[in-house]
């Protein structure tokens, strides 16, 4: 079971600084007014505080060295720039880091979809051996040394340290992460000034004859479903990996668009550098494959046009403050 909770609410929960300034401008955030919040973690402000320093603390990897935040930079919008990700004792891994602004309102996490629940997937990273390479025994005993973290686990739950406690903190924190207020979503509530000629232009085909909105939908520009766009062939098998069904060999989740100029490189295994790359790629319909999806086919689109469909990307990013 579920219960929910409005933006109202979490402003009052929360006092980060986006949260402030979203209330003091009243900018529309083009983000749904509910997140759904599990009923066995619910939010709380120790609960976040405490999650906001773990994410920060390089304890959680095996050479001290990686934290969450190494990866999901918060002034890189919670991504790291790079094409893959680079974790313990410089070991790479084989896909890019996505952003993890707006998680909470996610259905599914990872490239493939593999976890459905924040408060598990939170754990992944810390024992996977290309990115953190503790054990959850380890990582428990780590943080369980350390007498403040001892005292506030005691606090906010009557068995302490342990796993499971630790991906509730870390979720709640991870949830608290988000973006909105674009200059799209401005120009949604009806201030047409505030994107320009070019990015109206741009959205237009998006909507139309790019056919980019029939999967990047909604508040956050995905329709959370697995698409084989045709960006590599058979180096990563993707949603198969979850559900063995060789038709899905090649699909990911379609990402959220949102803040996509500051999250370069693209794609799950980060092979396209630039957006410009990323139209270009669409335009040219993809590498074809037996699973590619019908919507990935040559689009005709002018340079103009790629051009406009880059402006209104653009138009996706977040003010300051909301990082
Ligand atoms: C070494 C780099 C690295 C570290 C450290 C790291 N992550 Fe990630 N994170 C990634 C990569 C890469 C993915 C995508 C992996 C995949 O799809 O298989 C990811 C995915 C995620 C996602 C899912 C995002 C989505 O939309 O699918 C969340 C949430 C997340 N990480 C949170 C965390 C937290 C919390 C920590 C610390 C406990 C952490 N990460 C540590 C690299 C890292
Ligand atoms: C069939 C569904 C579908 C359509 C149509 C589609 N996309 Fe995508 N988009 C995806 C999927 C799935 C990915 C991830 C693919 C991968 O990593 O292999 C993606 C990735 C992206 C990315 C990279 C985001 C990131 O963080 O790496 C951008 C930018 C993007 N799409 C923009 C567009 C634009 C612009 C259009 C229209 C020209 C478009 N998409 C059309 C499904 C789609």
């Amino acid at each position: 079971m579920r219960y929910i909770v409005t933006w109202s609410l979490t402003l009052l929960a929360l006092s980060s600084g986006f949260a402030r300034a979203a209330a003091q401008e009243h900018v529309p955030l083009g983000l749904d007014l509910y997140v759904a919040i599990p009923d066995d973690n619910p939010l709380t402000a120790a609960g976040i505080a405490l999650g906001r320093e773990l994410f920060f603390d390089v304890r959680l990897s095996a050479d001290r060295q990686i934290s969450c935040s190494s990866c999901h930079l918060p002034a890189q919008y919670h991504a790291d720039g790079r094409q893959v990700s680079l974790g313990v004792y410089g070991r790479v891994g084989t896909r890019n880091v996505p952003s993890i602004l707006n998680s909470a309102w996610r259905e599914s996490f990872f490239w493939d979809g593999r976890q459905t629940k924040l408060e598990e997937q939170v754990l992944q990273p810390i024992v996977n051996p290309v990115e953190m390479g503790l054990t959850l025994e380890a990582a428990v005993t780590r943080v369980a040394a350390v007498e403040r973290y001892e005292q506030s686990f005691a606090a906010s739950f009557a068995d302490g340290v342990t796993h499971e406690n630790l991906g509730r903190v870390l979720a709640s924190f991870v949830r608290t992460l988000r973006a909105g207020g674009a200059a799209f979503d401005r120009f949604s509530a009806g201030d047409s000034a505030a994107i320009s000629p070019a990015a109206h232009r741009g959205y237009r085909l998006f909507v139309g004859k790019a056919l980019c909105m029939r999967c990047h939908s909604g508040a956050l520009f995905t329709d959370e479903e697995f698409h084989n766009s045709g960006v590599s062939l058979g180096r990563d098998a993707g949603r198969e990996f979850v559900t063995g069904l060789q038709t899905d060999r090649g699909k990911f989740r379609t990402p959220s668009l949102r803040n996509v100029e500051f999250t370069a490189p693209y794609m799950h295994d980060g092979s396209l550098a630039t957006l410009p790359e990323v139209v270009r790629f669409y335009d040219g319909g993809g590498i074809v494959n037996p699973n590619l999806d019908r919507l990935i086919r040559p689009l005709g689109l002018s340079d103009d046009e790629q051009r406009d469909l880059v402006a209104f990307l653009e138009t996706l990013t977040s003010g300051v403050g909301s990082r």
